[in-house]
This record gives C-alpha cells, structure tokens and sequence, in this order.
C-alpha cells in the first residue's frame, strides 16, 4: 500500500475540482505535487467539498469534474503508488473533525479572512457603491438583505477555512504546497492547531507551514492570468491542433508590427512559454529583440516544443479514461488509505477533547 514510509514528512494539498486542468494549474500547482511525492508522505485531494461552500446551487456536476480531474492528475504523473489521491467527501473523518475544530474557531477570525470580507464586499458594493470601507462585516452583513445574503454568506462559506485547516490537521502535515493566494487560509489553519495546543496540549496538532515552490508565472493567451473564467486557457490535454491555434492566436508585443522589427520579449506571452518549454529562451529573447525573429516562426518554434508534451500527456489521459475500472480502484484506495492517517489523528482529538 501506499505511504508506508512512516518517518517521512507529511504533505497535503487539495485542489477544487474545476474539471479539466489547464496549463496554468498544471506548472503552477500540478507539477509540483507530481515531484513532492517522490521526496515525501504526500496526500493530494479534490477539495469538493469545498466546491459546495460557493457553488452549492448550480447546475454543475462535481462528481464528474472531480474524477475529470484525478485522470489529468493520474495523467500529469501522480503516482499512487508513491502518494494517496482521494476525493475530500470520500473520507466522513474531514467532516467530523471539522465539525471538532469548528467548536473552537473564534468567529472573529473568519469574519476577517479577507476571502470572505472580498465576497461580502462584493455583494455590498452593487447596492452601497462606495461606502464600503468604512463598515465591519458584521455591519455590512446588517445592512444586506436575506436575499442578497444568501448569494454568499453560508456557514458552509464562512467556515471555508475551518474545512482547510481540516484536510491539513488532519493527516498531521507539515508542509502544504499552495499558491500565494492561500497563505491567509493556511495561516487560519496554523491558529487553529495553536489553539488546539493551548487548550488541549502539545503533540497532537501539527501547525502546518506553506510550501511556496517557485512556479513560473502562465500567462493566458491575451496576456492576463490564465484563468478559466477568461476564456484563454490551453488545456492540459489539448487536441495538440487546437493548441496550435492558440498558440498561433497568442498576444506579442503589439509594436513589433514586421517580422523585423525590433521587439520586446518582456510582457510577451510567446515568451513567457519559451521561458517554460524551450532551454534556448533567451537566444530567442535576442533574435526577438534584433527583429531577426519574428512572431510567426517564434510561435512555430514554441509550437514544436510543446507538441511533444502535449501528446504525451493525452496518450497517457486517454490510457486512464478508458479504464474507468482502474481509476475507480485508484478513487477507492486513495480513500481507504486518507481514512487509515485520518482515523489515528482524529481519535487523539477526540481523546484530547473529552469525548471517549
Ligand atoms: N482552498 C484551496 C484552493 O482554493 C483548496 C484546498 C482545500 C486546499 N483544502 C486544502 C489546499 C488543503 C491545500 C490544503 O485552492
């Protein structure tokens, strides 16, 4: 079975499930785990539980994005037998310490978490256009209707990062891969294990410390984040003539208007992906900006790069996606084995906390 190396340090990450990856998530989250779990006890997770604490009401199929996802994961390298893949909902442990450490989270602490006080805000400003510094988000929580409340502020939601300190404290990680927006989510986490400690003793929590891996930054094709919601993604596993076209259709520097114009590669989509494909970058960085590239041949270049990738990637995806027996058996050990790590620490919480 998987994990057996019992002096190893323990990582946990969890992804929510947004379906397919794209290659944003994969060089900046995917293949980090993809090398952690050669170094370390690794759990990786689809967080859809978490998925339910905004999305809860539409019409979107977590179940199927969630094993979309564990393919890509099987497909980009995860390996289960060097680390435990499961779906959160799988193991009824997360649910129960979250509702232990639910117990003891101030509520001024989720009150501040800036994520919530971004959505309350939100809300607010449609109807209170800028008045909303001055207010506490209890006030503007007074001046909403139920109605409008009800667009956000679930116990579920609020207690966002109750159910992540959860999914860490509870296999005792040390370390937990995540990008910078999650740092004030982990923070909240390594509060609650104080805490924890304070009031019921040392040794039994773990405060987990993020693991800021230095990613390279993926620019979507119109040269913001690439991000589902802006539609300028290329998908991890991208028909590779598809990704040609993107490739083709990507932004460049809007004042090198003739092959041999001087350019600049800095601010560069084409670029940025040489940066992450093509050990040759900065020769091309130079041939740009003597205008003796121009971004036709450099997108061909980058193209014939990636296809290689692109097409292992998909061989492999296609090898999982077919086997629904194989991936259903990975599904259903990863969760035997989440439940295993998770039985040992949630009955020293219960002990700690009284209740057998
Ligand atoms: N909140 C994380 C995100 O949105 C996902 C997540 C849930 C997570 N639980 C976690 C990440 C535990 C790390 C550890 O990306």
């Amino acid at each position: 079975m998987a994990n057996t190396g019992g002096s190893k340090t323990v990582v946990v990450s969890g992804m929510r499930p947004t379906g397919r990856l794209h290659l944003g998530n994969y060089f900046g989250a995917l293949k980090n785990f993809v090398d952690l779990q050669n170094q370390h006890k690794c759990f990786f997770f689809v967080a859809d539980l978490h998925a339910l604490t905004t999305a809860y009401e539409r019409e979107e199929n977590i179940a199927q994005n969630s094993r979309a996802m564990v393919i890509d994961w099987l497909a980009a390298g995860l390996d289960p037998s060097k680390c435990t893949i499961f779906i959160q909902s799988q193991v009824p442990e997360v649910a129960e310490l979250n509702t232990l450490l639910g117990m003891i989270t101030p509520l001024g602490w989720l009150l501040r978490n800036p994520t919530y006080k971004e959505q309350l805000t939100e809300i607010f400003k449609k109807k209170y256009a800028g008045q909303e510094e001055a207010l506490s988000a209890a006030q503007k929580m007074e001046k909403l209707t139920e109605q409008e409340l009800s667009e956000l502020a679930s116990f579920g939601f609020l207690g966002y990062p109750v159910l992540m300190a959860t999914d860490i404290l509870l296999h005792n990680a040390l370390f937990v891969p995540v990008g910078q927006d999650q740092v004030v989510h982990l923070e909240i986490a390594r509060d609650i294990a104080r805490r924890f400690s304070d009031i019921y003793g040392e040794g039994i929590l773990l405060e987990p410390k993020p693991l800021l891996t230095k990613v390279p930054k993926v620019p979507g094709l119109d040269g913001r984040k690439m991000s589902k919601s802006y539609g300028n993604t290329i998908e991890l596993g991208e028909d590779p003539e598809s990704a040609r076209k993107k490739v083709m259709s990507m932004f460049t520097d809007p004042d090198k208007k003739r092959a041999a114009d001087p350019g600049k590669p800095e601010g560069c989509t084409v670029y940025a992906f040489h940066q992450i494909y093509n050990p040759q970058a900065e020769t091309r960085a130079q041939e740009c900006r003597a205008g003796s590239l121009g971004c036709v041949a450099c997108k061909k270049q980058l193209f014939d790069l990636m296809e290689p990738e692109i097409k292992t990637f998909n061989a492999r995806r296609a090898k999982y996606a077919q086997d629904n027996a194989l991936v259903d058996k990975i599904i259903a050990q990863g969760a035997v084995s989440a439940r295993e790590s998770a039985a040992a620490v949630l009955t020293k919480v219960k002990k700690a906390m009284n209740l057998l």
